[in-house]
């Protein structure tokens, strides 16, 4: 990005140079990204939609003739982020959530099995609704007083956008709901979709109007539900199938087959292969059938779902964090593609480690356009897999290989097969670096496993000195999960880092002090109101929750997760700090501490030791703290239970409920559920075959209960 005089008068795209276009496309991609933001969550646009269209017009011009500019982040990428489609937020009275996944039948029978031990049922006798699983985009319909007042898209769960007036063009969405006494709040949700004939003659205009194809139904369904103008979502046919509900201000129906009967009363569609299934082997039985028929429906699924009919017994199943206990969704196994391997190139992750990723002749699978795969490491790409054994009967993978990969799910895609017969003779052996492609050009090792062995990842041995980590680290450090600076996406850190202006995190909170200096302003396509909400985002980030802190810092294998169980674990940041800089000597009380933490285990307590080991990580940990006004102490689940603020172990195997129920349930009622026993514990819960931790706990005089007496501890 280059620092220029503001307004240029425009040159064609056409007779633009390829490094003319690359400034200018970043420039843009920027200023999109601020108008958008600017629209949707200040609610305070600078430009009128023309100017907006104009731009992005000459945005997509010129990805049109340099397709190689075209990233996953770049602004013409995002799902469904139709040309001039910006649409407010609407808040979900009641979160929309999502189900959890099973593919084996074993995984269809666990879940009736933990369904049963919940409900204490003393047989298996439970209705389900059997679904499709349809391939769209979930919607909420808000109706009051029968009248349909809003349409939103899922978003987060917690936050959608406002589509009402593009909704309203949908046959299958009545204006007003059918029948009388309707509650008087009800919220119909269900699935937004295309059919397969749409989305092929849709696609078939896009490419001969010289717009991109879309990647999908879903994705075509997307696009043309976020047009600014509903005349064009009107033109495009979609349609909804009818399946749940959140807000209701009276239950017409006890059961989820009487809500799919009501929503077909009130004037919607439903999915007319729903049906109740009585056993397990009946759901089996659906879940074959449908998939049988799945190439014949016009429309796409990507499994079927189970619900609990009864609507009490969802009530009382509830939800384990973001999915439900009554349902699930089992998905058809994955769909595979041959393709051509054209290229292999190295990523280098923020911790240095390597992954070799597969450029790919792009393929359409199961729908979705792919044209990188992941091949993991040195070992996976020669045929042998993390335990030695043979992958692909012990087939290497060679550029210019004809491959076979697979999508499962949301999964990255594997390559599952290479074929012999069509390797060319020129296929190359890829000779993994031994140098690590950063200007260093430091030495590449292979990383350790827990166990002491060679593993199977390559590592940069630059660490701190490395600048592909550096910049890594510095972009999951502003990421929207770790401090959320808005205003600092990949490509204007990029440019701050290559500049020298951001070296490290303390320097993002210092760039208000030095703009007098760095006069960010004059950036080409930054800008006065940028560098303004920069700031802005800046200063409200100079407090935050410990976890985001310690994730933020970017520790080897301190993931989000890991980080919350310690924040939680430890409650502040000094309580933290301390136990980190002691770990890192080599205390043992403090080292036995951590390790007793749920979740917490040797592989992290080394990465902690290491990365607090280095004196140039602590100055960076210091240098930051500074910066910042407060780290909020982690919140401990509150609750006047018999058993909040206990620390608890579960051992030896339980019969009522399994490990994560139990765990779940414990945690609920404001305990800390650790992995092994120590003199901080408070209770053990033993079941038959405990061994070492129901011996640990006589060692250290803590109480030991059966399942029987901590249920009845717990009052359930
Ligand atoms: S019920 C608590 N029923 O699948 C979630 N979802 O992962 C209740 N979907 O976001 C969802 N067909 O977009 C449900 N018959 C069906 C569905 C269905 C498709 C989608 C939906 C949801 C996702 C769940």
């Amino acid at each position: 990005m280059a620092r220029a005089a503001k307004s240029k008068p425009l040159r064609d795209v056409a007779d633009l140079t390829k490094a003319q276009a690359k400034v200018e496309h970043m420039r843009l991609a920027l200023e999109l990204e601020e108008h958008d933001k600017r629209y949707y969550q200040d609610d305070a646009p600078t430009v009128s939609d023309a100017e907006y269209d104009a731009l992005r017009k000459r945005f997509n011009a010129i990805e049109k003739r340099f397709s190689e500019f075209v990233t996953g982040e770049s602004p013409s990428q995002k799902v469904g982020a139709a040309p001039s489609g910006r649409f407010k937020k609407v808040r979900h009275a009641i979160p929309m959530l999502s189900l959890d996944n099973a593919f084996a039948e074993e995984d269809v029978r666990d879940f009736v099995g933990r369904i049963v031990r919940f409900l204490k049922l003393d047989d298996d006798k439970i209705d389900f609704s059997a679904e499709p699983k349809i391939d769209g985009l979930s919607m909420s319909l808000r109706y009051e007083g029968g009248e349909l007042v809003t349409a939103a898209t899922r978003g987060d769960g917690a936050e959608g956008e406002d589509v009402t007036a593009n909704i309203r063009t949908l046959e299958d969405v009545p204006e007003r709901l059918k029948g009388r006494n309707v509650p008087d709040i009800c919220e119909v949700r269900g699935e937004v979709y295309m059919t397969k004939k749409a989305f092929l003659a849709l696609n078939r205009k896009q490419v001969e109007a010289g717009e991109a194809p879309f990647a999908n139904p879903r994705n075509s369904a997307a696009g043309s539900l976020r047009q600014k103008d509903p005349t064009i979502t009107a033109s495009r046919p979609l349609g909804f199938f009818a399946y749940a509900w959140g807000e209701m201000s009276d239950m017409p129906e006890d059961t989820q087959s009487g809500m799919i009967g009501w929503f077909e009363r009130c004037g919607f569609t439903t999915n007319p292969l729903t049906k109740l299934c009585h056993s397990v082997e009946d759901l089996l039985a659906f879940h074959r059938k449908i998939e049988e028929q799945r190439a014949t429906l016009d429309y796409d699924i990507d499994g079927v779902v189970y619900k609990v009919d009864r609507i009490d017994w969802q009530e009382r199943l509830g939800f384990v964090s973001r999915t439900p206990r009554w349902g699930i969704a089992h998905k058809f196994p994955a769909e595979q593609a041959m393709t051509v391997l054209r290229d292999i190139e190295i990523q280098v992750g923020r911790t240095g480690s390597f992954t070799p990723v597969g450029k790919l002749e792009p393929v359409g699978v199961g729908g979705v356009i792919v044209q990188n795969v992941t091949l993991h490491n040195e070992d996976y790409i020669r045929g042998i897999g993390s335990k030695g054994e043979e992958l692909r009967e012990g087939r290497d993978i060679r550029i210019g290989d004809t491959v076979v990969i697979q999508r499962a799910g949301d999964v990255i895609p594997q390559v599952v097969d290479v074929v012999m017969d069509k390797r060319p003779k020129g296929a190359k052996e890829f000779h993994f670096p031994k140098k690590c492609p950063c200007p260093l050009h430091t030495d590449v090792v292979r990383e350790e496993t827990a166990a002491g062995e060679e593993g199977s990842r390559a590592r940069c041995t630059g660490e701190f000195a490395c600048p592909y980590q550096k910049i890594e680290h510095l972009k999951l450090f502003v990421s929207r999960r770790a401090f959320d600076i808005d205003g600092l996406g990949e490509k204007q850190l990029q440019y701050f880092f290559d500049e020298g202006f951001v070296k490290e995190p303390a320097d993002i909170f210092t760039l208000p002090k030095r703009n007098a200096k760095l006069k960010l302003e004059e950036i080409e396509g930054y800008g006065e109101t940028s560098v303004r909400n920069l700031f802005a985002s800046i200063e409200s980030r100079r407090k935050i929750a410990l976890e985001r802190f310690v994730f933020a810092l970017g520790m080897r294998h301190v993931g989000e997760t890991t980080a919350l169980a310690l924040a939680r674990g430890y409650g502040s940041w000094d309580a933290f700090h301390d136990a980190c800089l002691k770990v890192a000597k080599g205390d043992e009380e403090a080292i036995a501490e951590m390790d007793a933490l749920d979740q917490i285990g040797d592989t992290v307590i080394r990465s902690i030791a290491d990365y607090f080991g280095e004196s140039h990580n602590r100055g960076i940990v210091e240098r930051l703290v500074k910066e910042l006004d407060e780290i909020v102490d982690a919140e401990k689940p509150k609750s006047n239970s018999a058993v909040a603020g206990k620390t608890v172990v579960f051992t030896g195997s339980l019969e009522k409920m399994t490990r994560d129920e139990a765990k779940a349930t414990a945690e609920r009622l404001g305990a800390k559920v650790s992995g092994s026993v120590s003199k901080k514990t408070d209770l053990v819960v033993a079941g038959p075959g405990a061994g070492s931790k129901l011996a640990d706990a006589n060692k250290h005089g803590v109480k030991v209960l059966t399942e029987d007496e901590w249920l009845k501890l717990i009052g359930e």
